[in-house]
């Protein structure tokens, strides 16, 4: 077995036991009361950012090693749109997909820049808490194929853009700040860069090259 299986194996066993705390905490809230029921809610919150904490890490520890194929960026575009059509519509974002049907093919890891896509629109989505626009683009430039993820939210100051992909940092109240880092590794390690653009109130633009 290599490290990552190993890794991964842990973060598996330690998931499955905190969703068994998460749940016995449930049942245990239900019969308790005042100064008790407090002392439970603490600990149940606890366990809850230990899941999010473990959730962020299986991609992080599957970053570590590439399972490459041949990828048609505008099938998993059109597949991460699918997945967060939900979440779009229920906090009444519009979607603007400016990408043809076909792009020059790119070799890559589907699951992880999925798991980037995800990460950035989630990102989008949170700064829009009262709706808005999203657009995702996709074009060939030179050598590279490049996406962009355009949203028209709270936008990021000036001192934030220079913290942004830095583990840990987080200005939402349930934030991790590991999905940038983790969103940075994955492109980096497929060869290619991430850039932002931003203002705030206005909106932002995250621009990713990958390598055709
Ligand atoms: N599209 C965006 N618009 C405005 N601010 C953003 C956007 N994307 C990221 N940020 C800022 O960058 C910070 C770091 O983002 P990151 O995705 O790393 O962590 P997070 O979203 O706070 O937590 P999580 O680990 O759950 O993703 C955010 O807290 C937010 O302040
Ligand atoms: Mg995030």
């Amino acid at each position: 077995m290599n490290d990552r299986d190993l890794l991964l194996g842990i973060i598996h066993e330690v998931k499955n036991s905190v969703g068994i705390l998460q749940g016995l905490m449930e049942l245990l809230k239900r019969n308790l009361k005042n100064q008790d029921k407090k002392l439970a809610e603490e600990i149940s919150s606890e366990i809850t950012h230990l899941s999010h904490i473990l959730k962020r890490s299986s991609p992080l520890v599957n970053s570590l090693k590439l399972s490459i194929s041949p990828i048609q960026i505008t099938e998993l575009l059109d597949r991460v749109l699918f997945l967060a059509q939900e979440d779009l519509q229920k906090n009444r974002i519009t979607l603007e997909k400016r990408y043809p049907g076909v792009l020059p093919e790119i070799k890559g890891d589907p699951e992880l820049l999925q798991e980037a896509f995800l990460n950035l629109l989630s990102n989008g989505i949170e700064a829009m808490p009262k709706g808005g626009r999203f657009i995702v683009e996709a074009f060939p430039k030179d050598n590279f194929l490049q996406i962009e993820f355009i949203d028209k939210g709270a936008g990021i100051s000036k001192e934030n853009l220079e913290k942004l992909f830095l583990p840990f940092f987080s200005t939402k109240k349930e934030g991790l700040g590991l999905g940038l880092p983790l969103v940075q590794r994955i492109i980096q390690s497929h060869k290619g860069e991430i850039t932002v653009r931003s203002e705030k109130g206005r909106g932002s633009r995250f621009i990713i090259s990958l390598p055709l």
